[in-house]
């Protein structure tokens, strides 16, 4: 029994000694030098490939070391890629979360071991440890959708999509876009034929909601689709119909595909949010955190249920075929030789 005590004893002295080095294992904040870690939901949209890039390069130029993962839609995975990159003694991460509450308990973990986190694009919910989110002013996001629908779309069936239910993103562009929309729900100038959301942001969801709305009637007059793999979704429902062309169908992420379609005519728009200058000034906070320097969001705050947490937010712009060379091809974001393609 004694013998079984005195082994008892050295286990739980090995693992406290254990856990004290974890708790301040910063072996590379010791030695100076910043390590991030990326943690990316999908490289499924566009979007999220240019942003990992983005923000590779600039740790490169910047002669950062990091390590980044890609989750592909699966909330345990990212746990589990974001633990290791934690052991591996990262300083800051950088998440864009698969599933925003489920995200709590990475940033629980990095908090615990004295890594800073930056909620990347996507606002991770449910903990009052997030450091700070940096995105677009997503509800403006949803509103330029809206916006745009309003002005297109006079009277008649609509079809009403949402992003995947566990992305926050997805509840502040409906949100934007619901602000425009319901003034013409209400007046009954518009009636709703079916209002989905698209599970992962999948492009096969938002053409399965549009099919079952043509079922209905095919008498639609615009479909509200909060990205541009669901806008294409979409359109593909609606080609079958041969209605391409004449439904308003919003957008956003401008994507290459949904670029090539706003100029055959087929998208009516999208929302452009630079991930180039997203990923940069990720990489920038990420270096201002590891100084501990003061991280400038001018009192701007954003709530994820728990906490009012800091926030950057950028400018999203609205991108339909009368802007679409100024904003996205004068810029370089898209090449003229692919849109045209
Ligand atoms: C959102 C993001 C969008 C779009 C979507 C699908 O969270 O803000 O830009 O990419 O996810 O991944």
């Amino acid at each position: 029994m004694k013998k079984i005590v005195r082994i008892a004893t050295v286990v739980l002295a090995l693992s406290m000694s254990l856990s004290i080095v974890a708790g301040c294992k910063k072996d590379k904040k010791d030695d100076g030098k910043l390590k991030v870690g990326i943690s990316i939901p999908t490289l499924q949209e566009e979007r999220w490939a240019r942003d990992k890039d983005t923000m590779e390069k600039a740790c490169q130029d910047a002669g950062i070391e990091f390590v980044s993962n890609v989750a592909d839609l699966d909330a345990q995975k990212q746990k589990a890629q974001c633990e290791n990159m934690i052991s591996e003694g990262i300083d800051v991460l950088i998440l864009a979360p698969h599933d925003a509450a489920a995200a709590a308990a990475i940033v629980e973990d990095a908090a615990a071991s004295g890594v800073k986190v930056i909620s990347y694009d996507r606002l991770i919910t449910a903990t009052d440890k997030l450091d700070i989110y940096l995105s677009f002013d997503n509800v403006k996001v949803g509103e330029l959708q809206g916006e745009y629908f309003v002005n297109n779309v006079d009277k008649g069936n609509i079809v009403i999509l949402s992003g995947d239910p566990e992305d926050n993103n997805a509840k502040l562009f409906k949100e934007g876009a619901m602000n425009k929309l319901q003034p013409k729900i209400d007046s009954g100038d518009y009636v709703v034929l079916n209002e989905q959301a698209c599970q992962d942001w999948k492009a096969e969801e938002a053409m399965k909601h549009v099919e079952a709305a043509l079922n209905k009637s095919t008498d639609i007059v615009g479909v509200l689709a909060p990205n541009d793999g669901t806008a294409g979704g979409s359109i593909q429902a609606l080609n079958k119909e041969g209605l391409a062309g004449s439904v308003v169908v919003t957008g956003q992420d401008a994507e290459l595909a949904a670029a090539q379609r706003i100029m055959a005519g087929e998208q009516s728009m999208t929302v452009f949010k630079d991930t180039r200058e997203l990923g940069k000034e990720a990489i920038k906070i990420a270096q201002d955190m590891f100084a501990e320097k003061e991280i400038k969001t001018d009192g701007q705050v954003v709530s994820n249920g728990v906490k009012d947490v800091p926030s950057v937010l950028l400018t999203p712009v609205s991108v339909d075929a009368d802007n679409l060379k100024s904003v996205l091809i004068d810029s370089g974001y898209l090449k003229e030789a692919d849109v045209m393609k």
